[in-house]
């Protein structure tokens, strides 16, 4: 297999470029960017996160930079259960039909997002009506009903669907959700039970973030192995990828990758974003408490808000052309790369972890264009096979 130095070839554009004259940060080489899905074609799936403003086509640039790119989708937030079963019983079908319809017609690979997670979850879900948690019993059901009706509606039409979300800590521990407290560990395999119940030939996958870590990533492959061994079915397992500048390394998140393709899943990158900007520290630094602290505090941490920088582009720009070598390189494994959304204006990262930043984190920048790496990925896809 070719190497392909994708740094070198980052910066050498990227120089190129700027001699051009050309500044903003985010636009790249000239012309239009090679299609993504025509890029990856046969090597795996290139998915985007749709909110409702893409659902709805809304905006048109936006929606062009889709239809062009990315022959996969995720819904961003209308199928959580929240949005979909906001009371007891009664379901809203509005938006998530919009999504499925809109992927059809674009004949893209739908991927439905999620069914059991403890965030974005209705309030109503774990609780009676005097506000105490519900037994065993009723939770188990209120789980397997919600599932077979989301799941069961869209059968044949959503092809995979992210079971649970988000149920292992870094140590390999289970989060102690609502799900655990009330019926136990054993929430995931009946979650993929009723899924697979719902619809035979959906694909299903457990889905997380942090997956690089060495303890959440052995508690996930001992999860896969034990949905297996209970003849569940279990397709593959979705990293997240909401990465930084720093971290993760190419080296662990690779590991992990190879360590869920040894467990005998496909590998679904999932919520792919890196951000540009400094990852704040929960205090807020030292001496947090003094508000001419806070507000210099929060302009160290939001240092782009007109354009990024020549030199952070370029080093967003090799960074994410590494993890696109990585993911060329186990294109046995990775089944699909989706982006955690279209472009850096609307992405969660401008509110996530700290709110009203302007983060860069996507492959399009704030004017539609694509980034430098949209080319980058063209060649290595040539190079690396
Ligand atoms: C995020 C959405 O992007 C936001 O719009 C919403 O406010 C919160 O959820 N992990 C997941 C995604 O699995 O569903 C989350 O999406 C991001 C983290």
């Amino acid at each position: 297999m070719k190497r392909f130095n994708v740094s070198l070839a980052a910066l050498a554009a990227t120089a190129a470029f700027a001699t051009a004259g050309c500044a903003g940060g985010t636009a790249a080489a000239e012309g239009e960017a090679p299609a993504l899905k025509e890029s990856l074609a046969g090597r795996f799936y290139i998915g985007t996160a749709l909110n409702t403003d893409y659902i709805y086509e809304r905006d048109a640039q936006a929606d062009a930079v889709v239809v062009r790119h990315f022959d996969a989708i995720v819904p961003e937030n209308v199928m959580k259960s929240g949005p979909m079963q906001p009371r007891e019983g009664e379901f809203f079908w509005n938006d998530a039909d919009r999504f499925v319809e809109y992927g059809e017609k674009n004949d893209m690979w739908i991927t439905g997002h999620c069914l059991v997670w403890h965030s974005q979850a209705p309030s109503w879900f774990f609780t009676d009506a005097e506000g105490n948690d519900v037994s065993r019993e009723v939770l188990v059901e209120r789980m397997r009903t919600h599932i077979h009706t989301v799941v069961g509606r869209y059968k044949g039409r959503i092809k995979g669907w992210d079971v649970v979300n988000e149920a292992i800590m870094e140590d390999g521990s289970y989060r102690q959700s609502k799900f655990v407290k009330i019926i136990g560990e054993d929430f995931i395999p009946l979650a993929f039970q009723f899924a697979h119940e719902a619809d035979p030939d959906a694909e299903l996958y457990y889905n997380d973030y942090n997956e690089w870590y060495v303890g959440k990533r052995d508690a996930i492959v001992k999860l896969v192995g034990e949905l297996k061994a209970a003849g569940l079915r279990i397709d593959g397992v979705g990293m997240q990828g909401h990465i930084g500048m720093d971290s993760p390394s190419i080296e662990e998140y690779g590991a992990a990758i190879d360590a869920y393709g040894k467990a005998g899943v496909k590998v679904m990158i999932t919520e792919l974003d890196m951000s540009a900007l400094p990852t704040p520290t929960r205090r807020g630094g030292a001496g947090g408490a003094n508000i001419a602290d806070t507000v210099g505090y929060r302009e160290a941490m939001n240092p782009f808000t007109r354009a990024i920088s020549d030199e952070v582009n370029t080093q967003w720009n090799a960074r994410m052309g590494e993890f696109f070598k990585l993911f060329l390189e186990r294109d046995d494994v990775v089944s699909r790369v989706t982006l955690w959304g279209v472009t850096d204006a609307t992405s969660w990262k401008n509110d996530y972890p700290m709110q009203g930043r302007t983060d860069y984190p996507l492959l399009f920048g704030r004017d539609y264009q694509a980034k430098q790496v949209v080319w980058d990925i063209a060649e290595m896809a040539k190079d690396i096979k």
